[in-house]
């Protein structure tokens, strides 16, 4: 039965491999600045309830929220940022950044130390059959790739295009990756009826979407099912299960109850807490993101 922790742990994301793709410059006053590559942006993040440290947020752009907390608004950007994005890069992946309708540049930085984990989960292998479920751009999936083949998941036929740019742009088209635009929890209760098994799985799921054929997400309502059908896709020799969580009102504690319940038939242990990211320089604060429970087994 999986052992569960249940002290609080933080993933902090520190620093990219490249520095320059990825910092947080400062944080405060309900905002944060923070620089992709050669351009600073300021967005909102209500959790910055501090005061900026510095004096000055010079940027290329900032996203000004509608009068809604959970969505809205639109980027006030300088002519200077490019239309069609520009190039990052994490280790060995190469992508492309972009400010886009929903606040966000494209990817998520804050999930670079998940990327790590999972790579420590399987490391030494590369015949690992892993699960990326609401993959977005693909960074998670590209990661995994380098320890076997990878089912990339997204509803978004846009997202999973843009993936496969990121595939291409950082060499990786040849891949043994399956680009799957499909409902996440429809294609886990299919694979549960084909009876496969994945050495690792992780999601990211939005707190509502919609499946390419309207489908209604609902992660309150759809979470524990899901759940439920990828603890049937592991088994007592699969490494990892990763869930992350955001802008939902609830607790780390929540989400590893949940896994304890729904993996309590494999060995392994479970852990939760914060991902957050810390600020640059000395005295750095950390500036929280999501929440996450995650199983690892390594027996
Ligand atoms: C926040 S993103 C995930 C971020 C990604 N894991 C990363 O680190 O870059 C959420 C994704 O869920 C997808 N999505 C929303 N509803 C879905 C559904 N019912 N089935 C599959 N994907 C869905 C969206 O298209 C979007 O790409």
């Amino acid at each position: 039965m999986a052992k569960l922790v249940q002290q609080p742990l933080v993933m902090e994301c520190t620093d990219w491999p490249d520095a320059e793709s990825y910092r947080l410059l400062d944080s405060g006053g309900g905002r944060k600045y923070e620089a992709f590559g050669p351009y600073a942006f300021i967005r909102p993040e209500p959790q910055a309830l501090w005061q900026p440290r510095l004096s000055d947020w010079p940027a290329s752009g900032e996203f000004v929220p509608g009068s809604d907390e959970d969505g809205g608004g639109r980027w006030n950007l300088d002519p200077a940022v490019p239309d069609d994005g520009w190039e990052l890069e994490w280790n060995e992946i190469r992508f492309t950044a972009l400010p886009t309708p929903f606040r966000h540049l494209q990817f998520f930085p804050d999930m670079a130390p998940v990327w790590d984990w999972m790579r420590e989960q399987l490391d030494g292998r590369e015949d690992a059959e892993t699960l990326n479920m609401f993959g977005y751009t693909g960074l998670g999936t590209l990661a995994l790739s380098k320890h076997g083949r990878v089912t990339h998941v997204d509803a978004s036929k846009k997202s999973v295009a843009q993936a496969r740019e990121n595939a291409a742009l950082s060499g990786m088209e040849d891949r043994p990756i399956r680009w799957l635009v499909d409902d996440a929890a429809k294609f886990a209760a299919r694979e549960v009826r084909r009876e496969r098994r994945y050495d690792g799985i992780i999601l990211d799921p939005p707190k509502f979407g919609r499946g390419p054929k309207n489908e209604t997400w609902r992660l309150e309502e759809g979470l524990s099912g899901l759940i439920g059908d990828c603890a049937k896709l592991l088994d007592e020799k699969s490494a990892f299960l990763f869930l992350t969580v955001y802008a939902v009102r609830m607790s780390a504690i929540a989400l590893g109850g949940l896994l304890e319940e729904l993996l309590r038939h494999l060995p392994g242990t479970i852990e939760l807490g914060d991902l957050a990211v810390r600020e640059q320089g000395a005295g750095g604060r950390l500036l929280p993101t999501a929440i996450f429970a995650r199983w690892s087994n390594n027996g």
